[in-house]
């Protein structure tokens, strides 16, 4: 039996005698019994009883009742403090436990059908990132948005469906401080795939609290900067990449030979057409990793970092399938994040300090409310890089905006 069902069980029993009591006092008024004297008229011992070993007894009950105080309250001082700090903890970890129900979705061991939010759908079981499919619509100028869509729509007015990439989130509070990610989860990312959750955005579920089990949560998925510098590395792409290329070789190896070992005509046909994907799979990782490998450090880090917000269309862009979706504005040229293009940033960061200030901003940021470069106000919603990337990367990739 745990201790917090002893408690209740004590209470309803102690509860239930309090209550009899009544009752039978009550009642046994009602009945009446015999008729006593009053106690002011009875005559009481005298003095030699009362100050006998009556009054010893008496004083000996106070003597204890203090030494009881006097050992208890320092005993209550000293342990206060310990108590007080496992009651937090137990308090943190049932917001961290209630957080990670409202994360899960069916893959995750604390998926509840009735109260997950399935944040986990698109970010990730474990909020390592991932993606999620989303219907944008034309901007085509020529296009009426107001009307129905029917057969005789042109093709370049139909909206599109894309895959939009989540952000892994598992770093989100190593990039944004908690009040800012509490933003994000209660208004959302208008036109983007995240939803508004909070009710004080007049769209959400989530109440306050409910927003702060889903930071707690969070914060335990957390890497180590170390451990997230290493996962966005320069080098970790370039690695990744060239290894996706020699598995794209391996694939196309294997296709081969499965074309040759096909037995029957038909398995020819369909290992031929493994074969035709596996080539242009393979050409396209080829066309790509040479960008990887040529580009500088800046331009990577941006790619992999900034042109989500920076660039138009970043989110559902993919280098290895490039026709996908429609293409990507002028790289740097504001999306979510400010336009950086036109040598604005040597505008807003200008002269000899202006890289030294810019790399301030873009590794340890600026709370909301505060100026950054000539005539900048920080809302809060730029992330910082410092927990994340090496010193060099980011100077690299402020050198790289410099020159937008
Ligand atoms: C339908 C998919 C989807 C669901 C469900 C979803 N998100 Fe998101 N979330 C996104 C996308 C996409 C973005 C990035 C938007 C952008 O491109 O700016 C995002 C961004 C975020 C960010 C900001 C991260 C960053 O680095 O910019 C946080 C924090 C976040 N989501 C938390 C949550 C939480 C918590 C839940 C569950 C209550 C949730 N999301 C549910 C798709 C989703
Ligand atoms: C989650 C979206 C987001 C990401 C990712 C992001 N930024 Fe930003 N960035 C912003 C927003 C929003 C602003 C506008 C400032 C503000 O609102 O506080 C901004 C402003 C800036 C500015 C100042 C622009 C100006 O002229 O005032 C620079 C420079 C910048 N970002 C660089 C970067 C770099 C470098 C990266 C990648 C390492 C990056 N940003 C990634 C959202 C983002």
């Amino acid at each position: 039996m745990s201790l917090r069902l002893l408690l209740i069980v004590i209470n309803v029993i102690a509860f239930a005698a309090i209550a009899g009591i009544i009752i039978w006092r009550v009642v046994s008024l009602r009945r009446n019994p015999e008729p006593k004297k009053p106690q002011n008229l009875e005559p009481f011992l005298n003095d030699e009883e009362m100050e006998g070993r009556k009054l010893e007894r008496v004083l000996g009950l106070a003597l204890i009742a203090v030494l009881v105080m006097a050992v208890s309250i320092p005993l209550y001082f000293l342990v206060e403090p310990s108590r007080e700090s496992s009651a937090q903890d137990d308090f943190d970890e049932r917001a961290v436990e209630r957080g990670a129900v409202l994360f899960a979705n069916d893959q995750s061991p604390h998926y509840d059908p009735t109260r997950s939010l399935l944040c986990a759908n698109c970010h990730g079981v474990e909020g390592e990132g991932g993606s999620t499919t989303f219907v944008i619509r034309s901007e085509d100028p020529d296009c009426d948005l107001t009307k129905d869509i029917t057969d005789d729509t042109p093709p370049e007015c139909l909206p599109s469906q894309v895959t939009w990439q989540a952000p892994p989130l598992d770093v989100a509070l190593l990039r944004y401080d908690k009040a800012q990610v509490r933003d994000i989860i209660t208004y959302g990312r208008p036109g983007t795939p995240m939803p508004a959750w909070g009710v004080k955005s007049g769209k959400g579920v989530l109440n306050e609290q409910g927003i702060s089990d889903l930071v707690a949560y969070l914060e335990t998925l957390q890497l180590t900067p170390a451990e997230a510098k290493k996962r966005f590395s320069v080098d970790t792409i370039r690695d990744k990449s060239a290894k996706d290329v020699t598995d794209a070789r391996k694939a196309v190896t294997d296709a081969q030979q499965a074309v040759a070992d096909a037995p029957t005509a038909a398995a020819r046909a369909t290992a031929q057409k493994d074969l035709d994907d596996a080539q242009t799979a393979l050409q396209s990782t080829i066309t790509y990793n040479e960008h990887v490998q040529q580009a500088s450090d800046g331009e990577l880090v941006f790619e992999s970092q900034c042109a989500r917000c920076h660039t138009k269309g970043w989110s559902y862009y993919d280098p290895l399938n490039p026709d996908a979706a429609p293409a990507p504005g002028p790289q740097g040229g504001g999306a979510y994040g400010p336009n950086l293009t036109d040598g604005s940033e040597e505008r807003q960061f200008p002269g000899q300090a202006g890289p030294e200030n810019q790399y301030d901003w873009v590794a340890n940021g600026k709370p909301a409310n505060e100026s950054y470069g000539v005539r900048g106000i920080s809302s809060g919603r730029m992330p910082h890089y410092i927990n994340i990337l090496s010193k060099d990367e980011i100077e690299a990739v402020v050198d790289y905006e410099r020159g937008l």
